[in-house]
């Protein structure tokens, strides 16, 4: 497969239209049969039910070329699994778990050309989506809605190196208790974006959520799980019913268990423990970890002791091994890496 002429490490976290995406539309009950289309657009009605409530759902998820030069997908199966209860709760139709991964797989196949090359840190991003199409005014589920599949190349996150973020604690909530921040819903999005801009212009990285209920708990940031390295080694992440369930975070926590042979604590975090913690980071398909070096709290600092410059030693071991299984240069657990032949 010759691959396309692109610049794969100046590409940045943007949006490259792509030859082909996978297309299904659900009427009447069922889903059609679905296939690969050149058209990039979508023509909707004006009254569309995503147009005006918002009836979406969505996925990410990568795809890469290994050191054996084999073009691969990191567990698809889960995001399958993920979307389900996605769409579940906003009363959409269930697009099958495996016709989700094979609509993935036939579109990373379709665009193999866009697949950066090994070495190159760059990946494919896939992101799967569904949404509600005829037109509803009354505030009910749409009837028909639109499963695609869409992927775009990506560079490498750590472009020019490793840069720990220095994250706020919100003053704003992201998720009620009982309501849909464990979803991956677009309404989930739209209503970080003041908190995220807002984040931004005061020289922030990334807010760091605090539950709704209490105020004194970690949840998550606007895009990632955290996780959090005691000073004696053991890593320990937030469990809470309205984060995002995070695969690179399953997944970490797996490798740090069965690969590291580290204790893990899944558990409610105080955030008043958080300045007790060695190293913090962000996990999430896009960074896979992203170290945080300081995080801010109405002005107080909390400084983590593996500082400003470096990943901390325990989640570079972490991400070196995660990164690693999904590159091919580490036997991965059976199931999680799916080939494209
Ligand atoms: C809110 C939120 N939390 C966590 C994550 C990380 O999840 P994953 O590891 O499945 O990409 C994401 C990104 O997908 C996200 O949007």
């Amino acid at each position: 497969m010759e691959k396309k002429n692109l610049d794969w490490s100046n590409i940045g976290f943007g949006y490259v239209q792509t030859d082909k995406r996978y297309v299904s539309n659900f009427k009447d009950g069922a889903w059609d049969e679905g296939g690969l289309t050149d058209d990039a657009n979508v023509v909707l009605n004006e009254c569309a039910g995503v147009l005006q409530y918002a009836q979406t759902v969505f996925e990410g998820m990568k795809a890469y070329t290994t050191e054996q030069g084999k073009t691969v997908i990191f567990r698809p199966d889960l995001n399958a699994e993920r979307m389900v209860q996605s769409a579940k709760r906003l009363e959409m139709p269930v697009f099958p778990e495996d016709r989700f991964v094979d609509a993935v797989v036939q579109t990373v196949k379709a665009n193999e050309a866009y697949v950066p090359p090994y070495g190159t840190g760059a990946t494919l991003y896939i992101r799967p989506y569904m949404f509600g199409t005829n037109p509803v005014i009354g505030v009910k589920p749409a009837d028909e809605y639109q499963f695609r599949v869409f992927g775009t190349p990506v560079g490498p996150y750590f472009k020019g190196g490793v840069k720990p973020l220095t994250i706020k604690v919100s003053d704003f909530d992201r998720a009620a208790p009982h309501g849909s921040g464990h979803i991956k819903a677009g309404l989930n999005y739209a209503m970080s974006m003041h908190a995220i801009v807002t984040a931004h212009q005061e020289g922030f990285d990334e807010n760091l959520y605090l539950d709704a209920a209490t105020r004194t708990n970690v949840e998550e940031t606007g895009g990632a799980n955290f996780l959090f390295v005691t000073k004696d080694g053991k890593l320990v992440t937030p469990k809470s019913n309205s984060i995002l369930p995070s695969i690179t975070r399953r997944s970490l926590v797996y490798v740090a268990k069965e690969y590291l042979g580290m204790e893990v604590e899944e558990r409610t975090v105080p955030f008043a423990e958080v300045k007790e913690f060695a190293e913090c980071g962000l996990c999430g398909t896009a960074a896979v970890i992203s170290p945080v070096g300081k995080i801010v709290d109405h002005g107080n600092e909390i400084c983590f002791p593996s500082g400003m410059t470096d990943m901390g030693p325990v989640t570079k071991k972490l991400y070196d091994t995660l990164t690693g299984i999904q590159m091919g240069r580490i036997e991965a657990p059976k199931g999680w890496i799916k080939v494209v032949e």
